[in-house]
């Protein structure tokens, strides 16, 4: 350490300082040693190294060094709580506006929301005639049925049926049966006004439904699906 403090050059206040450091350490009594316009807490070995001035960043009410900064607590910890709790309120508004969004642009457009419903003109389809449609890709039966077909239906004995279902389960109107024109066995499209029992006939494998659309010969295990559908008014049904 002697060493260096006797090397010359522009490092030696460095050193000078270094050496006065440690001296300091090691005798506590060296107190002399020191600048004596120091103040405690003087880093020596960092001297020239400016301290950045932060008053631009520091609030108002702690910039004045004489003043003690508990004074002020109160005002400031308002201000943090408010500056909190409004950018929360901001955040949760923003996820919450994010969300409905991200969900929204998942729901069904207009356009495929028309495309699942179909409006059928009842009067179009005369009494003991079936008429197919399209809907959802798939056929649709709407069959005006007679009061023959519905007092037989009516009556059928459900212990003889394979699914067994009532026929005034089966419609909203008794005039109108409306049901998917897909055989239950494995999916052909059955023909109306025909097979064993007058209702569909499906000739893939010989299934045969009744004027309600349940099986009561062949194959296929279920009834035709009956799907959703209301009459807003007596002329007109809505499926979907
Ligand atoms: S698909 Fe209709 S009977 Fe087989």
């Amino acid at each position: 350490m002697m060493s260096s403090v006797l090397r010359p050059g522009v490092f030696s206040p460095y050193y000078q300082v270094t050496k006065q450091g440690v001296k300091s350490l090691v005798f506590p009594g060296a107190k002399e040693l020191l600048p004596a316009a120091a103040p405690a807490g003087t880093r020596l070995a960092h001297t020239d190294i400016k301290i950045p001035d932060f008053s631009d960043y520091r609030r108002p009410e702690v910039l004045d060094p004489q003043k003690s900064s508990q004074e002020s607590t109160e005002s400031r910890k308002a201000f943090s709580y408010l500056m909190t709790g409004a950018t929360t309120v901001i955040g949760v508004y923003a996820a919450k506006t994010v969300v409905t969004q991200f969900v929204s642009s998942m729901s069904a457009s207009a356009d495929v929301l028309a495309l699942s419903k179909i409006e059928i003109k009842l009067s179009d389809i005369p009494e003991g005639k079936n008429m197919t449609f399209k809907w959802r890709g798939k056929p649709l039966f709407v069959r005006h049925r007679t009061e023959k077909e519905i007092a037989t239906e009516a009556g059928v004995n459900l212990g003889e049926l394979r699914d067994p279902q009532h026929d005034k389960d089966r419609v909203l109107n008794p005039k109108w049966i409306i049901v998917l024109g897909v055989c239950t066995h494995l999916g052909c499209v059955p023909i109306a006004n025909a097979g064993d029992y007058g209702g569909y006939y499906c000739p893939c494998h010989g299934s045969h439904y009744d004027s309600s659309g349940r099986i009561r010969k062949g194959p296929a295990p279920l009834n035709l699906e009956v799907p959703y559908y209301e009459f807003p008014d007596e002329e007109t049904v809505i499926v979907g």
